[in-house]
């Protein structure tokens, strides 16, 4: 059947409301789209599907009813819940050390090859933390592991997690990782270390631990098919059982020459673009030393930007960047910044 057919049959039962056929076809037509390799789209409509079909049953509930108490329990989850997505991200979009590549690529292997060392009994990595000052790609990191699996991902709202409630942030915390646990899918807790505003929240330190500890049970006990990924950029701020409990831990640091200039590559878009010789490309990988990846591309970008709206007519097919306006940038963006 074509995509075109799938969707009459789908519009037809929907609207004759042959709810039998329209889940089944519905079904089928998430199988070709995994199979045209549209995952991510067959992703999204898997959890459209999964959601809509556990808040059935919404009319004529009786109160206190299991389906009743499922559905109370899905509508608070989803308000823990910042987002649900899919990602198109690959490694082909982070720069990484080689140290960090390397932890990344084992890190995606072990996921690719479950099967196999599931046959061998051991266990698959699925506790990664991510560190690292900001704007080097942690959340994008993220992303590329939820790409590069074609998983669904759930980033966690800390915000709405910590609560001021005693022994609410634990209830919380548990009813995401169970939510998780039904869908197959990465948890992302962004900004970990706001987990450490208990602290604040409430001047009883036993809060803090009972957080820590359920946090140390949910990872003890997250189910195989289930991964957590967590970010951080003040990992002094967590606790040292919490840090154990990772199977990885990646840091991702400032860029050095090497990495720089691959940002500069990935930027200029294999070659879209190239600079003029005002400025070395040596000088101008020197002067961005001491930046943050995101730093050093939004300031390159905004001098591609303005070296294009120079140009009085586009001759050349490849515009040339003016690198003087982009070292400038770099200049303030390091004032602004106050590094030397
Ligand atoms: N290692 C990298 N490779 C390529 N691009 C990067 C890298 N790090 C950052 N960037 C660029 O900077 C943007 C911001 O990075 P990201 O949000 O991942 O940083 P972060 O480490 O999560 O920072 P924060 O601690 O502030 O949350 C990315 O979307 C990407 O465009
Ligand atoms: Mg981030």
């Amino acid at each position: 059947m074509s995509q075109q057919d799938y969707i009459k049959d789908i519009a037809r039962f929907g609207l004759e409301n042959d709810q039998d056929k329209l889940l089944s076809t519905l079904n089928e037509f998430i199988e070709h789209n995994k199979n045209t390799k549209k995952i991510n789209f067959a992703l999204q409509l898997q959890s459209l599907l999964k959601d809509s079909l556990r808040k059935q049953n919404n009319h004529l509930m009786k109160v206190g009813s299991p389906t009743h108490y499922q559905t109370l329990q899905d509508r608070e989850t989803d308000e823990l819940i910042l987002e649900k997505l899919t990602s198109d991200y690959t490694l082909n979009n982070l720069v990484l050390t080689e140290d960090a590549a390397d932890k990344l690529n084992n890190f995606l292997e072990e996921h690719r090859q479950s099967e196999l060392l599931s046959k061998y009994n051991l266990p698959v990595s699925n506790k990664l933390l991510f560190y690292g000052p900001s704007g080097c790609g942690k959340t994008l990191a993220s992303y590329v592991i939820a790409g590069e699996l074609n998983k669904l991902m759930i980033v966690v709202n800390l915000g709405a997690i910590v609560s001021s409630k005693l022994g609410e942030t634990s209830k919380n915390l548990a009813k995401i990782f169970r939510k998780a646990a039904q869908e197959d899918c990465i948890i992302f807790i962004d900004e970990f270390d706001s987990l450490g505003k208990v602290r604040d929240y409430s001047q009883d330190h036993a809060e803090m631990k009972r957080v820590v500890n359920t946090i140390l049970q949910l990872f003890d006990y997250l189910p195989q098919s289930s991964m957590v990924i967590a970010a951080t950029n003040q990992k002094d701020m967590l606790d040292e059982a919490l840090l154990r409990r990772f199977d990885l831990s990646i840091s991702l640091e400032l860029p050095e020459k090497e990495q720089i200039e691959k940002l500069i590559n990935l930027v200029l878009q294999e070659d879209q673009f190239i600079f003029d010789k005002k400025v070395s490309k040596t000088a101008l990988i020197e002067s961005a030393k001491g930046l943050s990846y995101y730093s050093i591309q939004k300031t390159l970008i905004n001098a591609i930007k303005r070296s294009l709206f120079a140009i009085k007519s586009v001759k050349s097919i490849k515009p040339k960047i003016d690198t003087q306006i982009w070292k400038d940038l770099l200049e303030q963006e390091k004032n602004a910044l106050a590094i030397k």
